[in-house]
């Protein structure tokens, strides 16, 4: 009854933010996403009927606040009758960067959960229990350039292009750590509830999706580029003019987005992203990645960079 997953975060191109039903977790709009290679989280749940209570231990130290969210997901990936459970997480990169660490725990949580009680959901069922746990990590069930549309009563996961046929890297600069002031759920209620740009950015998401969509099969760097940026800083836009106001940058985020600006003009293939945080993503073509690596990190107040290609989807691993 025991089992271990591996999963990395994605980042969003085309971004999620709004929810059209808080029970089931779904989210207002379909997104687009790039799964990490070199950053990931490492799962391991053991159901273990001698147990009175769930423990969580995060990266060697117990985790009371992570907890009942975790429970939760193990009710719903193997039944609320189940055995307790123990379980770990470790993982390779700081949960406070803002690389939606929550993306590869609980894409990592319902693979290692399903596989410990011998459960064999389909892919497409694990995206949609992960999904409602967090629901960026849906999209980390799966690797490379992944679509997350939205049917009527459930979500629908596909890969648009696997890691391996459209190498691009990812240089994120680390521009402030701590937590978020204001957690997503709470944040993109507020959103809808307030921001006077709520509803045109849900109805112009379908176009940015289409326009990425086709960027990505015909492998056109600079139209993915150009919606991506455009995506990001709309649903900014949307952040922003909600009330109370949600702005995520710093002052650093903004010179990393002029350092980008630079580069563009000087015919460097990159371009940023920016989540629900101060830390901002570049992505580039691997030939620049150097160039991108080195420029950003000397932009003043950038604490620390970190490089990483495109990788695969949530999966088992040898429990040693
Ligand atoms: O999965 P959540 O609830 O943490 O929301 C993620 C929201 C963004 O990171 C801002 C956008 C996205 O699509 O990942």
């Amino acid at each position: 009854m025991r089992a271990a997953a591996r999963a990395q975060p994605n980042i969003a191109l085309i971004k999620y933010w709004g929810k059209r039903d808080t029970e089931q977790n779904l989210p207002a709009v379909g997104s687009i996403s790039i799964t990490l290679a070199d950053l990931y989280t490492t799962m391991r749940v053991e159901f273990d009927g001698a147990l009175r209570a769930d423990m969580l231990v995060v990266n060697d130290a117990e985790n009371a606040a992570m907890l009942p969210r975790v429970s939760r997901c193990l009710d719903a990936v193997v039944g609320v009758d189940r055995s307790r459970a123990a379980i770990t997480s470790t993982g390779n990169f700081p949960i406070a960067a803002g690389l939606a660490s929550s993306a590869s725990a609980f894409a990592a949580l319902v693979v290692a959960a399903d596989a410990a009680a011998r459960k064999d959901h389909s892919r497409e069922q694990l995206a949609s229990l992960a999904g409602m746990a967090s629901g960026s990590a849906a999209r980390s069930i799966y690797g490379g350039f992944a679509e997350l549309a939205n049917a009527d009563d459930a979500i629908t996961l596909s890969t648009l292009c696997p890691a391996g046929e459209w190498p691009l890297s990812v240089v994120v600069a680390i521009t402030a750590t701590g937590p978020k002031p204001v957690g997503s759920t709470e944040a993109m209620e507020t959103s809808r509830e307030t921001s006077p740009f709520y509803a045109r950015w849900v109805e112009q998401q379908q176009a940015d999706l289409d326009e990425a969509r086709d960027a990505i099969q015909s492998r056109d760097f600079a139209r993915l580029g150009n919606v991506a940026e455009h995506n990001c800083l709309k649903m900014h836009s949307v952040m922003w003019a909600s009330r109370p106001p949600m702005v995520y940058w710093n002052a650093t985020t903004l010179e990393c987005m002029d350092a980008v600006r630079q580069m563009q003009a000087d015919g460097v293939p990159v371009f940023f992203t920016i989540d629900a945080g101060p830390q901002l993503k570049a992505v580039c073509e691997p030939a620049a990645v150097d160039t991108v690596r080195e420029r950003l990190a000397a932009t003043p107040g950038v604490e620390a960079v970190m490089v990483t290609g495109l990788g695969g989807g949530a999966r088992l691993i040898d429990d040693d």
